[in-house]
């Protein structure tokens, strides 16, 4: 949770994924955060000069969970929703997961919204891209062609960061094909401890239950919710 102290605007922290954690001079890492302008917080972290402090409170809540023996593996992902899968993917080669054929479906309304496919392909990652209007890739959701691959060549997982609806749509594929699947979400955070229930997103194991994203998640398999 990134937010700026004695500011009263924006005034809570505002939820980012680590999108990459590298060695830094002088310290002993550095994360990267990967984030799009949309309101106050992120108008004002794009607006900080190079040494500012800001306040950084985390890590919070869980990360994607690998398989040790995940070789074939697909992963969805819409818009700014690639900031977190960058860190996946780097976990995936890094912990000797090795997987034999690992693919990103990248979807984007346009191809600006087409963001890091050369660091996917830096690391072996293949990259099939779709945009609504055709500036980038098939114009077509990026679950048509998720779908297609599923059912040519079975993945061991499927991951998936993105917009609600094409979260939904990647669990229906995996739940389709009898697929495991992680998914995180991007549900609106104030306290990001457990404390405000701001994050309550509905369980799918039991009526009336709801989980935390902030503490439970972001990272769900996809069968404890609810879309
Ligand atoms: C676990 C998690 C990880 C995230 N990681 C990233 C990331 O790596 N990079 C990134 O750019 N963003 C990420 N987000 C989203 C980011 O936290 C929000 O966009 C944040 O609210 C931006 O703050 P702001 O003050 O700039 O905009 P705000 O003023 O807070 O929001 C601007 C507009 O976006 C809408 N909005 C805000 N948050 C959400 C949301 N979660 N879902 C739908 N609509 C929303 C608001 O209703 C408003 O209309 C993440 C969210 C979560 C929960
Ligand atoms: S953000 Fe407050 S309970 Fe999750």
């Amino acid at each position: 949770m990134l937010g700026f102290s004695g500011r009263l605007d924006p005034l809570l922290r505002r939820p980012f994924s680590i999108h990459n954690v590298m060695p830094a001079a002088g310290v002993a890492e550095a994360v990267e955060l990967l984030y799009k302008v949309v309101g106050k917080a992120t108008q004002t972290l794009c607006q900080q000069q190079p040494g500012k402090m800001v306040n950084l409170l985390g890590p919070l809540g869980n990360g994607f969970r690998i398989p040790t023996d995940a070789r074939r593996i697909y992963v969805a992902a819409g818009g700014i929703g690639v900031a977190p899968l960058l860190f996946l993917a780097f976990s995936l080669y890094h912990k000797n997961i090795d997987p034999v054929d690992c693919r990103l479906f990248l979807g984007g309304r346009t191809k600006d919204d087409i963001l890091c496919r050369d660091d996917f392909l830096k690391l072996g990652v293949s990259v099939i891209t779709t945009t609504d209007d055709g500036s980038d890739g098939d114009q077509c959701l990026v679950t048509q062609p998720l779908e297609i691959a599923v059912e040519h060549c079975r993945p061991d997982i499927i991951y998936a960061c993105g917009p609600e609806a094409m979260l939904a749509c990647v669990v229906g594929i995996a739940e389709k094909n009898s697929l495991p699947c992680q998914v995180s979400i991007e549900t609106m955070m104030a306290c990001g401890m457990g404390a405000c229930l701001g994050c309550a997103v509905e369980s799918r194991l039991e009526s009336g239950k709801y989980w935390h994203g902030c503490v439970d998640g972001p990272v769900f398999d996809a069968n404890l919710l609810k879309f």
